[in-house]
């Protein structure tokens, strides 16, 4: 893994947005994007620069399941409120939470996902270490599919919404297997609560019990955290 310090969020965006641009620059047409707070400096980069995806395909790595129709909850709300309305792709790929057939739509995923090999996917990660809405226990080859969430999450999520009830209790997540098939991983942390996650991910053993510690497995990992997400490191 090449890691990178950064002093702050606002710097960590200037990096980020520099791997976009450079694999832009080399051919990429499939990009692989993540939502949560941590990306969002990364996008606001590239929404100032003149980079042009109309020729380009992205991937969302998750959803929620059971949100209601149009909720500014969503992460189809989300990603066309933070990159997609300023910087349009030719096909913009989310997975479908509200698909009455959740498990469908999971092979539906895994079919766009092998026919549109992700060039560059960037990802944030959980406080639990994990990565799309792969917590921990999730096997290694896991798929796309559909997952309960615990507890952390909610309560680290809560924060969007109104009131705790209000958080989806399950999503569908891109599964570790499928975040492993990208040619290039980015992932970015920032804020001392992602402290732990960020040294398990790193020098932990490559353990279930931390799903981005399978990262370590993967060659070509860039690692993008500020001071206080490396600071235990
Ligand atoms: C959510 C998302 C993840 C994200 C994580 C961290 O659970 N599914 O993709 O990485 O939260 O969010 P944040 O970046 O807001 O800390």
């Amino acid at each position: 893994m090449k890691v990178i310090i950064v002093k702050d969020n606002a710097q960590g965006g200037k990096e980020g947005y520099q791997l976009f641009a450079d694999a832009k620059k080399n051919g990429a047409k499939t990009f692989g994007l993540a939502t949560g707070s941590t990306p969002i400096t990364t996008y606001q980069e590239i929404i100032k620069s003149d980079l042009d995806f109309t020729d380009s395909i992205s991937i969302n790595l998750d959803e929620y399941v059971g949100l209601p129709e149009g909720s500014d909850q969503s992460y189809n709300y989300f990603m066309h409120k933070n990159l997609f309305d300023a910087k349009p792709f030719k096909h913009s790929y989310l997975p479908n939470g509200r698909a009455e057939d959740i498990e469908a739509e999971a092979k539906h995923y895994d079919q766009i996902i092998d026919d549109n090999p992700i060039d560059l996917q960037i990802l944030g990660i959980g406080r639990n270490g994990h990565i799309g809405f792969n917590e921990p226990g999730t096997p290694a080859d896991s798929k796309t599919h559909k997952v309960t969430l615990t507890q952390s999450t909610i309560d680290a999520n809560a924060r969007f919404f109104e009131h705790e009830e209000d958080v989806p209790r399950f999503a569908i997540s891109m599964g570790l297997a499928s975040i492993m098939k990208s040619k290039h991983i980015l992932i970015e942390a920032f804020g001392e609560d992602k402290a732990d996650a960020i040294k398990g991910m790193i020098e932990g053993p490559v353990t279930t019990d931390l799903p981005a510690s399978v990262l370590q497995n993967h060659d070509n990992v860039t690692v993008i955290i500020d001071e206080a997400a490396a600071s235990k490191l």
